[in-house]
């Protein structure tokens, strides 16, 4: 077995342990009540930020997160203005970039890229979305808001609405509430626009209960947490088969109307129309709280990853298999060929390194 050692990265929450997310979150409400205490606590260091797809919250609480804490940022937000625009990959980007930068945030479009740049980078590497699969700095965010909200993350039921196929932040959020106890999920969505496989694989194997229903009427009378989604136009491979399924949840007045006293309504952003505007003044409406929470949750880790007392993990735990392709067309191995085509597991189904999806060994 192979074991890759480098920096401190955050690539998907669920390799660390639950002890090290309490911690962080524990830091990120001390911050959230006094952040002047932290003003210079970066001082002289320097964070990049690469973001190779369209981001408001997570880029701009990233840098004023660095900046609140004395540091500074370098970066790009649209890689036709660096040499990405001139074919560079993945690897040379992000090799020069973390030998400028302390360290570097990263969000791109494809599966499993951050961990291919991580693989060779010489500073920390925090995932700030890949594509369609991973956003574990937005669950930091999401945990934070359920802890100051609801003020537990265990014996909820969590309704998880619109485009659970391609929503990361649903994905991250569902690993996540998965190690804690007694949580119920309740997937609503059309069947086109259903949790992927490999997420669903993680509920049952937790034991943990879930419905999947195509009814938000039905379903939010039931729920202490509604988890909102934008359709994910973006990632859909024709217009046409967007357009089928734009608009298909609307939470409004009349529907927040049959929810609990008590529910809350969370949502990543941006929203389009999945949130009827009336529903902001609702006391019940989190979204723009927790899109602040998300500044604190983001101060406290870059905190802990220039922490020199964290320990590294291993990037990569299963090892290489030369000839054997990942299934999934969307990996990254497909598009950046030289990548090593690193699997986990043993026997006749293994698991990309990079994107998680299942490949069978013939
Ligand atoms: C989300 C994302 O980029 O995945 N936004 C965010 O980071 N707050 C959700 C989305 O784009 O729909």
């Amino acid at each position: 077995m192979s074991c890759i050692y480098n920096n401190l990265n955050l690539i998907d929450l669920n390799d660390y342990p639950v002890a090290w997310w309490e911690k962080l979150l524990e830091l990120g409400h001390k911050i959230s009540l006094d952040p002047s205490a932290y003003s210079e606590s970066c001082k002289g260091k320097i964070m990049g930020t690469l973001f190779y797809e369209p981001s408001t919250r997570t880029q701009m609480s990233f840098q004023t997160a660095m900046l609140r804490l004395g540091g500074t940022i370098i970066g790009f937000d649209n890689p036709a203005t660096s040499s990405v625009a001139k074919g560079e990959n993945i690897k040379d980007t992000t090799k020069i970039v973390s030998g400028y930068a302390d360290i570097m945030v990263m969000r791109h479009p494809t599966a499993g890229s951050v961990k291919a740049a991580a693989l060779t980078a010489d500073c920390p590497v925090i995932n700030a979305g890949d594509g369609g699969h991973l956003h574990p700095t937005q669950t930091l965010t999401d945990l934070l808001t359920l802890r100051e909200e609801k003020g537990r993350l265990d014996g909820l039921t969590i309704g998880c609405c619109g485009d659970l196929k391609n929503g990361r932040t649903v994905h991250s959020l569902i690993k996540a509430m998965s190690c804690f106890k007694n949580n119920k999920f309740v997937l609503i969505s059309t069947k086109e626009l259903a949790l992927p496989a490999y997420i669903k694989d993680v509920l049952s194997a937790g034991g943990h209960s879930y419905t999947e229903v195509s009814s938000l009427d039905e379903a939010v009378g039931t729920l202490d947490v509604l988890y909102m989604t934008r359709i994910q136009q973006e990632r859909f491979s024709s217009k046409e088969e967007y357009e089928r399924q734009k608009g298909c949840y609307i939470l409004d007045n009349k529907k927040m109307a049959m929810a609990k006293k008590d529910m809350i309504v969370m949502h990543p952003l941006p929203r389009v129309d999945e949130i009827a505007v009336e529903v902001d003044s609702d006391d019940r409406a989190a979204y723009f709280k927790q899109a602040k929470y998300g500044m604190y949750i983001r101060m406290a880790l870059i905190l802990t990853m220039l922490d020199k007392d964290q320990k590294p993990l291993p990037v990569i735990t299963g090892r290489e298999h030369k000839h054997l392709i990942c299934s999934n067309p969307g990996c990254i191995t497909h598009k950046e060929t030289y990548l090593p085509h690193y699997f986990r597991g043993e026997g006749t189904l293994l698991e990309c390194e990079y994107c998680d999806e299942r490949t069978l060994v013939e």
